[in-house]
């Protein structure tokens, strides 16, 4: 019997609580594959009542017995990497098997330095608020056919080869452009090559172990970081990451054909959040963002930024069911709405004095959007222990339907509270 498989995707601009759905859907996975992004992710993991947070590693590393993928799409800073995983034995921790991608490319030195400079180089209104590790010039280099992948770190005549090229042209552009002074190679390739001997046992075919673990029955877990609103393509570009957190991203990040895809979950909180710049429709910049933010402990786990805050999109939701495939929606943090006495969820946005119902692929055209909202009662009472869908009150219950109806897909997983267990399943 082949195994099921399903990729987890955010619907917002990250920071939903995929860890919610994906802690779910692990348990019963044999393989957690990482396909796009890297270390500007946060993943926050509960194992035995044990928290963790992870930047690179797929969930899954904490289950001896299961197979963790770092796919292609993957950019990988090594020192991040093996932090983790020193982490973990540092605290007794056995691990899963780790494949990563001959084919991921690295995150040198110069990519993190070069993303803080660009940023700090964009004016005001321009910039685009990176986390600074380096994913967008990783992934420029990657395009431009001059990056170094895993595979390069462990063959030194090819990577001298390379970085002596590449590190040439981020030399001009360090010195040059920003007045900044220039790397030395020596240092940078004795450290790349030291990555590579520890990398060595864990580089393999990504692509196989996933196909082998499908064929052979176990389930796999295509784990996104970031979300459908920061994918380079169907974001809101500029202001996105480099990778594409998309469903689409799952099967060329990793080497998995679509037609083998059985579900696309996307994970959406009861409201809305984002961090760094770019347009929000849905923002409240007043008393009602700061309570969302406060009873959300809406700060980045990534960076600690705080993260703005503002009311459901369902303009947005029903972009990332469209764009994803979606087959069902995990709406999280629906006790964050516990106090409202009112809660108010876009239904459409209004631009140039028209009113539109989608999600307009031109970033000119949603800085424009004014959110045309429905107001629908609080229920004003705490919700943090129900476990079935019958237990919410009215009011919560209404409000889970009225995004169900919208989105036209069903919602199988509620969160209730901070817990693991304060989860309500409703399918999955
Ligand atoms: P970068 O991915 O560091 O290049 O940052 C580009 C944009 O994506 C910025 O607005 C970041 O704040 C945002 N971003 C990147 N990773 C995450 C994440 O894991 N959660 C939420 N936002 C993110």
């Amino acid at each position: 019997m082949k195994g099921r498989t399903d990729i987890v995707i955010g619907v917002q601009w990250g920071d939903e609580g995929k860890g919610r759905v994906v802690d779910v859907l692990a348990a019963d996975a044999g393989v957690v594959v990482r396909y796009q992004g890297g270390a500007n992710a946060g993943h926050t993991v509960v194992v035995d009542n044990e928290k963790y947070v992870f930047h690179l590693l797929p969930s899954g590393i904490l289950y001896t017995g299961k197979s963790c993928v770092i796919g292609n799409g993957v950019v990988i800073d090594p020192d991040t990497l093996f932090e983790e995983l020193d982490g973990l034995a540092a605290r007794g921790k056995k691990t899963a098997k780790l494949v990563v991608s001959h084919a991921a490319h690295i995150v040198m030195p110069y990519h993190k330095i070069i993303d803080k400079l660009a940023e700090g180089a964009r004016s005001e209104g321009t910039k685009i608020g990176t986390t600074g590790r380096g994913i967008g010039p990783c992934y420029a280099d990657k395009y431009e056919r001059i990056g170094i992948r895993a595979e390069d770190l462990v063959n030194p005549d090819v990577l001298r080869d390379k970085l002596s090229r590449t590190l040439k042209i981020k030399n001009d552009i360090l010195t040059k452009i920003y007045g900044a002074d220039p790397l030395d190679f020596d240092e940078i390739y004795e450290k790349a090559l030291a990555w590579g001997r520890r990398m060595e046992p864990m580089l393999g075919d990504a692509f196989l172990e996933i196909d082998e673990a499908v064929r052979g029955g176990r389930n796999v877990l295509f784990e996104g970081a970031q979300a459908t609103l920061l994918d380079i393509d169907h974001g809101t570009y500029p202001f996105v990451t480099s990778s594409s957190p998309c469903a689409g991203g799952a099967c060329t990040g990793s080497g998995f054909g679509p037609s083998r895809i059985d579900r696309s979950i996307g994970v959406a909180k009861a409201y809305c959040t984002r961090v760094g710049e770019g347009p929000f429709p849905t923002e409240e910049m007043g008393e009602v963002g700061e309570e969302l933010r406060q009873k959300g402990g809406e700060f980045g786990a990534t960076t600690g930024r705080p993260r703005r805050c503002g009311w459901c999109d369902l303009v947005a939701v029903d972009y990332a069911v469209k764009v994803n495939g979606l087959d069902g929606l995990a709406l999280t943090k629906l006790d964050v709405l516990d106090g409202f006495d009112e809660i108010k969820i876009c239904t459409a946005y209004e631009i140039d004095g028209k009113i539109r119902k989608t999600f307009p692929s031109s970033c000119a055209e949603l800085a424009k959007a004014k959110p045309v909202y429905a107001t629908l009662p609080g229920w004003k009472c705490d919700i943090s222990k129900c476990r079935t869908f019958d237990e919410l009150p009215q009011a919560a219950r209404d409000y889970v339907k009225y995004i169900e109806d919208n989105a036209e897909v069903p919602v199988v997983l509620i969160g209730v509270g901070a817990g693991r267990e304060d989860t309500i399943r409703r399918g999955l």
